[in-house]
């Protein structure tokens, strides 16, 4: 049987673990070589959680590889632009060929309200939430319109880039801004049967959620909040009766999006939220 991206060649950032990985991890399984980069450092000075690193990145593609498939990795920060087509272009050049770019890197650290934030922390954000995702769809687009099969394009928003939550506000612009870069890029590249979508998930189940901090965010009243402390409050901001979703959930609708099925779906912002939006 052949797998729902046989033969396709997705470029995806942020793999070097948490939904990148899955990702990376989820298409390969379905048939496709992957183009995976990751910073795989501190992205700056006030990380809550500690950063990915090389041997992350690493084991990504070992996963990889051991589902037959290829893999070219880059340690790549997505405001780099010309690391970022550097990568691309050499990824492409040994697998052949691109046909999917899943913009997927992000940060997540909550902070002040939006009047106390600094501009340092907002110009971070701002660089590696919504910057970081244009820059990466550049860098990728010409190898897909080059190609001449059309493509998919698939930008990680969250809950955040469609409602709004307090003392998160840069992340709450950075994935609002999110939705307006993938419909402008919908309309701009339909006529070459390139599709754009946005996924929106709710938690997932990685560091950038399943931390120390964010557990005492839900669970102030405790001194060291556990997961199971914490799952009760999570669950409160959703309609199906879990706390948070695993990586696994968004990778399967990012394999969607990426695959044929999905093939007069653009300009969608897709949930994946366990009913959260609706609350
Ligand atoms: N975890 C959640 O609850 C949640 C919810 C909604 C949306 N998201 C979004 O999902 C995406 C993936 O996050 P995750 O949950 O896998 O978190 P994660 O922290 O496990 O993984 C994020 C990855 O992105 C990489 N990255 C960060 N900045 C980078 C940069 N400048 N250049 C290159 N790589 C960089 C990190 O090194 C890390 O490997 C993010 O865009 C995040 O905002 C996460």
């Amino acid at each position: 049987m052949t797998g729902r991206v046989e033969g396709k060649v997705a470029f995806i950032t942020g793999a070097a673990r948490g939904q990148g990985r899955s990702h990376a991890v989820r298409l390969a399984q379905e048939g496709a070589d992957i183009i995976a980069v990751d910073v795989c450092k501190p992205v700056s000075g006030s990380d809550a959680i500690a950063s990915s690193t090389p041997e992350d990145l690493a084991e990504t593609a070992d996963l990889v590889k051991g589902l037959g498939r290829r893999i070219v990795t880059a340690e790549v920060d997505v405001r780099d632009f010309d690391a970022l087509q550097a990568a691309v272009d050499s990824g492409v050049e040994q697998l052949g060929r691109l046909d999917v770019i899943v913009a997927n890197a992000g940060i997540g650290n909550g902070g002040d309200t939006l009047d106390k934030t600094s501009e340092q922390d907002w110009n971070t954000m701002i660089g590696i939430n919504l910057s970081g995702v244009w820059k990466t769809a550049k860098a990728g687009i010409p190898h897909v319109l080059s190609g001449g099969r059309g493509g998919s394009i698939i930008l990680t928003s969250s809950v955040g880039g469609l409602k709004a939550y307090p003392n998160t506000g840069h992340y709450i612009a950075a994935k609002h801004g999110v939705v307006g870069l993938m419909r402008a890029f919908a309309v701009e590249l339909g006529q070459h049967s390139i599709r754009v979508n946005s996924v929106h998930p709710t938690n997932v189940n990685t560091p950038m959620f399943m931390n120390d901090a964010t557990m005492k965010l839900f669970r102030p009243d405790l001194e060291n909040p556990t997961k199971e402390d914490f799952a009760p409050v999570a669950q409160f901001m959703h309609v199906l009766p879990v706390g948070w979703v695993e990586p696994v959930d968004i990778s399967n609708a990012v394999l969607f999006l990426a695959s044929d099925e999905s093939r007069y779906i653009t300009g969608l912002p897709m949930t994946v939220d366990a009913g959260s939006t609706l609350k």
